[in-house]
């Protein structure tokens, strides 16, 4: 069994060297690791052609016997062959340092490109068996309000659509290139991030369990809530909870009933694809508009086609 890390940081920085502390682990757990950084890799950003989405909708790709494609061939860069490790991973562990708030912008131009393989949009992506990811987080300081939920969040596409992190870590204050070889508290827990991440692994029946710190959303662990008409939502999950509010104070959430609401179930899958479509259908050709829709369209490109040519730029 394998378990892949792949890493967004700087080479031997603070978040390489944790996620080489849980790889480590793993190996000694009985597991084949391997490191992926993605600076790296050459990835091309997704041109949001939706080719991949048309061919979502194929019978033969929802079954899993054709691959669905990407406009851009495969050899055009390296994403085929980071896909294929992804694919035949069976655990993750996703590192990343908090550039701006959030992860390097590199991981989620991976996670755009996944669209053309993943399970949103309904193909099989990756191995039938029980898989699992994790993730470990590094800032600088203590801005890092958006990070880890994004970086679980990309775990999660990358294993199919499928809340399945067993474990995250989160360090503030580290900013100097490899400076968290001072911190060993830091460095035992990325190891026993690693350990997790293997006993979940091996774990044959059963659920499988979360062992980082409680977050405020008690399915992806995260603290990022949304406000929407009066309630709260996670923001990553999707999951619903009205405030329990005392002495004028959020203290905690009281959330719905039933986890298979939320963004990662049948129904959450149900729930995207409606507010996708509710404007327009979708066939295995591609959108299918009304005559009204075609013709405003064709009217509106006429104009604002020609409108304002984009600044293009002259370094050669
Ligand atoms: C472009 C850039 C933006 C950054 N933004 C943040 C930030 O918003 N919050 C934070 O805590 N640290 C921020 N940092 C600091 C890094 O997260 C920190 O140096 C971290 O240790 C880098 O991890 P690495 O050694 O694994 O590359 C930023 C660093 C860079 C280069």
């Amino acid at each position: 069994m394998k378990v892949l890390g792949i890493g967004c940081g700087r080479r031997n920085g603070n978040s390489e060297i944790l996620l080489k502390h849980a790889l480590k682990a793993c190996e000694e757990d009985g597991f084949e690791v391997q490191l992926v950084r993605l600076h790296d890799w050459y990835i091309k950003p997704c041109t949001g052609c939706e080719l991949c989405t048309k061919l979502g909708r194929d019978p033969e790709v929802k079954a899993g016997l054709k691959e669905k494609h990407c406009m851009y061939p495969w050899d055009a860069d390296d994403y085929k062959q980071l896909t294929d490790m992804v694919k035949e991973a069976d655990g993750l562990i996703f590192a990343a340092p908090a550039y701006h708030l959030m992860p390097p912008g590199i991981l989620t131009v991976m996670l755009n490109r996944c669209h053309c393989v993943g399970l949103s949009n309904g193909a099989k992506f990756g191995k039938e068996e029980r898989r699992v990811c994790a993730s470990i987080g590094v800032g600088g300081s203590d801005w890092t309000s958006l990070f880890m939920p994004i970086i679980n969040f990309v775990g999660s596409e990358m294993l199919g659509s499928q809340m399945h992190l067993v474990d995250q870590m989160k360090l503030h204050r580290t900013p100097a290139v490899g400076m968290v070889l001072c911190n060993q508290a830091a460095l035992d827990r990325a190891t026993q991030l690693g350990h997790n991440v293997a006993f979940e692994l091996k774990k044959t029946e059963g659920p499988i369990e979360y062992h980082g710190e409680e977050g405020i959303c008690p399915v992806c662990h995260n603290d990022l809530v949304v406000i929407r008409n009066g309630r709260c939502a996670c923001a990553i999950c999707d999951y619903e909870g009205d405030p329990i509010i005392e002495d004028g104070k959020i203290k905690a959430i009281k959330w719905d009933g039933g986890i298979e609401i939320t963004r990662w179930s049948p129904k959450g899958a149900e729930h995207h694809d409606a507010e996708q479509l509710a404007t327009v259908k979708l066939e295995k050709t591609g959108y299918i508009f009304t005559e009204e829709q075609k013709k405003a369209m064709e009217e509106g490109r006429k104009i604002w086609g020609k409108y304002l040519e984009p600044v293009m730029p002259t370094r050669k």
